[in-house]
């Protein structure tokens, strides 16, 4: 009896559990969903750093990235700048649209590396 009660707090700690991560994590469409994934693939070696607050080669990414603006952004992934490759030849406009849809989705400051930038004072 006891063993029996017992589990079954188990079972409803372990499930309000996993109903919190749902909603702090995996609020997303199908379609940010695969952002992610392209991105983690494609871009994180760049955009994700390795190590909460590690700096990056290139700027956090998040829903002001481009300055807000989907045009931007498509033309940055698109056509890449002197220091990030293109993408055009490598992922379908389709993914490009699931990794904006998703990046929108990541609030500013969780990407906010802390404000120390040496020499920069
Ligand atoms: C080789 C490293 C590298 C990779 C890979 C890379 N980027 Fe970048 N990205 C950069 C750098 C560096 C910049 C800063 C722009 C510059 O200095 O030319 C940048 C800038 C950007 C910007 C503009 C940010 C802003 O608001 O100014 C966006 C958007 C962006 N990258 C998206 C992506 C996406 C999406 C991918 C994957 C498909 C990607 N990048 C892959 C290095 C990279």
């Amino acid at each position: 009896m006891k063993t029996a009660a017992s589990f079954g707090l188990l079972v409803l700690a372990a499930s309000a559990q996993g109903a919190a991560a749902q909603q702090a994590g995996d609020n997303l469409t199908d379609q940010q969903k695969m952002g992610r994934q392209v991105f983690a693939q494609s871009c994180g070696v760049c955009h994700l750093p390795p190590a909460l607050g590690a700096r990056t080669y290139g700027p956090p990414l998040n829903k002001d990235a481009g300055g807000g603006d989907d045009d931007v952004m498509r033309e940055f992934i698109t056509n890449g700048t002197p220091r990030m490759p293109a993408f055009k030849y490598y992922l379908k406009p389709e993914q490009i649209e699931a990794i904006i849809s998703y990046v929108r989705t990541v609030p500013v400051q969780a990407a906010a590396a802390p404000a120390r930038r040496p020499g920069n004072e």
